[in-house]
Protein backbone atom coordinates (compact mmCIF):
# COMPACT_ATOMS: atom_id res chain seq x y z
CA UNK A 1 0.00 0.00 0.00
CA UNK A 2 1.25 3.23 -1.09
CA UNK A 3 0.43 6.25 1.60
CA UNK A 4 0.09 9.68 -0.38
CA UNK A 5 -0.08 12.90 0.73
CA UNK A 6 -3.26 14.98 -0.75
CA UNK A 7 -5.24 18.37 -0.61
CA UNK A 8 -7.90 18.23 1.75
CA UNK A 9 -10.21 19.12 -1.39
CA UNK A 10 -9.55 15.39 -2.39
CA UNK A 11 -10.86 13.71 0.53
CA UNK A 12 -13.75 15.63 1.84
CA UNK A 13 -15.85 13.08 -0.27
CA UNK A 14 -14.45 10.03 1.36
CA UNK A 15 -14.84 11.85 4.64
CA UNK A 16 -18.43 11.89 4.11
CA UNK A 17 -19.42 8.95 2.95
CA UNK A 18 -17.29 7.16 5.98
CA UNK A 19 -18.10 9.25 8.67
CA UNK A 20 -20.86 11.05 8.18
CA UNK A 21 -23.20 8.03 6.95
CA UNK A 22 -26.36 8.04 9.30
CA UNK A 23 -26.33 11.33 9.43
CA UNK A 24 -27.93 14.73 7.75
CA UNK A 25 -24.69 16.25 7.46
CA UNK A 26 -22.98 16.35 4.11
CA UNK A 27 -19.60 18.24 4.91
CA UNK A 28 -16.75 17.13 6.79
CA UNK A 29 -14.04 19.64 7.36
CA UNK A 30 -12.31 20.25 10.31
CA UNK A 31 -10.82 23.80 11.44
CA UNK A 32 -7.21 21.80 12.17
CA UNK A 33 -7.69 20.68 8.17
CA UNK A 34 -5.98 24.48 7.39
CA UNK A 35 -3.74 24.27 10.45
CA UNK A 36 0.07 25.35 8.56
CA UNK A 37 1.51 21.53 9.34
CA UNK A 38 -1.67 19.53 8.54
CA UNK A 39 -1.10 16.46 6.55
CA UNK A 40 -3.66 14.45 4.83
CA UNK A 41 -2.38 11.24 3.92
CA UNK A 42 -4.34 8.85 1.71
CA UNK A 43 -4.15 5.32 -0.10
CA UNK A 44 -5.57 4.52 -3.36
CA UNK A 45 -7.21 1.66 -4.28
CA UNK A 46 -7.47 1.36 -8.28
CA UNK A 47 -6.81 5.19 -8.80
CA UNK A 48 -9.69 6.09 -6.30
CA UNK A 49 -8.83 7.42 -2.95
CA UNK A 50 -10.04 4.47 -0.74
CA UNK A 51 -8.42 5.52 3.15
CA UNK A 52 -7.45 8.79 4.66
CA UNK A 53 -6.64 10.53 7.73
CA UNK A 54 -5.25 13.87 8.71
CA UNK A 55 -2.25 14.72 11.42
CA UNK A 56 -1.65 17.92 12.72
CA UNK A 57 0.27 19.10 15.84
CA UNK A 58 -2.09 19.57 19.09
CA UNK A 59 -1.58 19.50 22.46
CA UNK A 60 -2.80 16.40 23.81
CA UNK A 61 -5.73 17.38 26.85
CA UNK A 62 -4.66 14.15 28.81
CA UNK A 63 -1.01 14.20 28.04
CA UNK A 64 -0.24 17.88 28.48
CA UNK A 65 2.82 19.56 28.04
CA UNK A 66 4.72 17.69 26.05
CA UNK A 67 4.99 17.42 21.95
CA UNK A 68 2.03 15.57 20.36
CA UNK A 69 0.70 15.11 16.95
CA UNK A 70 -3.97 14.54 16.85
CA UNK A 71 -5.07 12.57 14.33
CA UNK A 72 -8.36 13.56 12.93
CA UNK A 73 -11.16 12.44 9.91
CA UNK A 74 -9.77 8.53 9.91
CA UNK A 75 -11.94 6.87 7.08
CA UNK A 76 -11.37 3.99 5.11
CA UNK A 77 -14.06 2.94 2.68
CA UNK A 78 -16.85 0.45 3.52
CA UNK A 79 -15.68 -2.17 1.07
CA UNK A 80 -12.21 -2.14 2.14
CA UNK A 81 -13.26 -2.22 5.78
CA UNK A 82 -10.44 -4.36 8.48
CA UNK A 83 -8.28 -5.00 5.58
CA UNK A 84 -5.28 -2.87 7.11
CA UNK A 85 -5.73 0.20 5.30
CA UNK A 86 -6.63 1.76 8.48
CA UNK A 87 -3.55 0.40 10.55
CA UNK A 88 -1.27 1.60 6.98
CA UNK A 89 -2.05 4.97 7.66
CA UNK A 90 -1.54 4.58 11.44
CA UNK A 91 1.82 3.48 10.06
CA UNK A 92 2.78 6.16 8.27
CA UNK A 93 1.56 8.63 11.22
CA UNK A 94 3.52 7.57 13.32
CA UNK A 95 6.65 8.11 11.27
CA UNK A 96 5.70 11.42 10.73
CA UNK A 97 5.35 12.19 14.33
CA UNK A 98 8.33 10.68 14.92
CA UNK A 99 10.03 13.04 12.17
CA UNK A 100 8.39 15.88 13.97
CA UNK A 101 9.88 15.16 16.95
CA UNK A 102 6.07 14.52 18.76
CA UNK A 103 6.17 12.22 22.46
CA UNK A 104 2.31 11.38 21.94
CA UNK A 105 0.06 10.65 19.05
CA UNK A 106 -3.63 11.06 19.91
CA UNK A 107 -7.43 10.96 18.48
CA UNK A 108 -10.81 11.82 19.28
CA UNK A 109 -11.80 7.90 18.37
CA UNK A 110 -15.20 6.46 18.60
CA UNK A 111 -16.39 3.81 20.71
CA UNK A 112 -17.11 1.84 17.64
CA UNK A 113 -13.34 2.02 16.96
CA UNK A 114 -11.64 1.72 20.03
CA UNK A 115 -10.71 -2.24 19.15
CA UNK A 116 -9.17 -0.74 16.09
CA UNK A 117 -7.04 1.93 17.73
CA UNK A 118 -6.13 -0.67 20.77
CA UNK A 119 -4.91 -2.86 18.26
CA UNK A 120 -2.67 0.02 16.63
CA UNK A 121 -1.35 0.39 20.43
CA UNK A 122 -3.72 3.63 21.27
CA UNK A 123 -5.08 3.08 24.77
CA UNK A 124 -8.06 5.10 26.08
CA UNK A 125 -7.77 7.75 28.58
CA UNK A 126 -10.23 9.54 30.54
CA UNK A 127 -14.19 10.14 30.60
CA UNK A 128 -15.99 9.30 27.48
CA UNK A 129 -18.23 11.94 25.83
CA UNK A 130 -20.24 12.61 22.83
CA UNK A 131 -19.04 14.24 20.02
CA UNK A 132 -20.38 16.55 17.57
CA UNK A 133 -21.96 16.39 14.45
CA UNK A 134 -21.99 12.46 15.16
CA UNK A 135 -23.54 12.35 18.59
CA UNK A 136 -21.66 8.96 19.22
CA UNK A 137 -19.69 8.30 22.35
CA UNK A 138 -15.75 8.91 22.06
CA UNK A 139 -12.85 8.38 24.28
CA UNK A 140 -9.74 9.99 23.61
CA UNK A 141 -7.15 7.08 23.15
CA UNK A 142 -3.24 7.99 23.31
CA UNK A 143 0.25 6.72 22.64
CA UNK A 144 3.78 7.60 23.13
CA UNK A 145 6.19 7.27 20.84
C1 LIG B 1 -11.99 2.29 12.05
C2 LIG B 1 -11.30 2.21 10.69
C3 LIG B 1 -10.60 3.53 10.36
C4 LIG B 1 -10.21 1.11 10.78
O1 LIG B 1 -9.56 0.96 9.55
P1 LIG B 1 -9.49 -0.47 8.85
O2 LIG B 1 -8.75 -0.36 7.59
O3 LIG B 1 -10.88 -1.02 8.79
O4 LIG B 1 -8.67 -1.30 9.95
P2 LIG B 1 -7.47 -2.37 9.72
O5 LIG B 1 -7.90 -3.35 8.70
O6 LIG B 1 -6.19 -1.67 9.47
O7 LIG B 1 -7.50 -3.07 11.14
C5 LIG B 1 -6.42 -3.23 12.03
C6 LIG B 1 -6.91 -4.16 13.13
O8 LIG B 1 -8.01 -3.53 13.82
C7 LIG B 1 -9.18 -4.34 13.72
N1 LIG B 1 -10.34 -3.43 13.58
C8 LIG B 1 -10.62 -2.62 12.54
N2 LIG B 1 -11.74 -1.91 12.79
C9 LIG B 1 -12.15 -2.29 14.01
C10 LIG B 1 -13.25 -1.91 14.83
N3 LIG B 1 -14.12 -0.96 14.43
N4 LIG B 1 -13.38 -2.50 16.05
C11 LIG B 1 -12.49 -3.43 16.48
N5 LIG B 1 -11.41 -3.82 15.73
C12 LIG B 1 -11.26 -3.26 14.52
C13 LIG B 1 -8.98 -5.20 12.50
O9 LIG B 1 -9.77 -6.35 12.57
C14 LIG B 1 -7.49 -5.46 12.57
O10 LIG B 1 -7.25 -6.47 13.53
P3 LIG B 1 -6.08 -7.57 13.32
O11 LIG B 1 -4.78 -6.82 13.42
O12 LIG B 1 -6.29 -8.54 14.45
O13 LIG B 1 -6.29 -8.17 11.97
C15 LIG B 1 -12.29 1.84 9.55
O14 LIG B 1 -12.87 0.58 9.82
C16 LIG B 1 -13.39 2.87 9.36
O15 LIG B 1 -13.24 3.80 8.56
N6 LIG B 1 -14.50 2.71 10.10
C17 LIG B 1 -15.64 3.62 9.99
C18 LIG B 1 -15.30 5.04 10.40
C19 LIG B 1 -14.64 5.12 11.75
O16 LIG B 1 -15.07 4.54 12.75
N7 LIG B 1 -13.53 5.90 11.78
C20 LIG B 1 -12.80 6.14 13.00
C21 LIG B 1 -13.30 7.39 13.60
S1 LIG B 1 -12.50 7.72 15.17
Amino acid sequence: MIVERVGVDDIENLRVRVLRKGTPVTHARYPEDSYPDAVHLAIRERGELCATSTWFSKECPEVPHVPALQLKGMAVDESLQTTGYGRALIDAGLSLARERGAVVVWARARDSALGFYEKCGFIAMGDGFIDEPTNMPHHIVVTRI
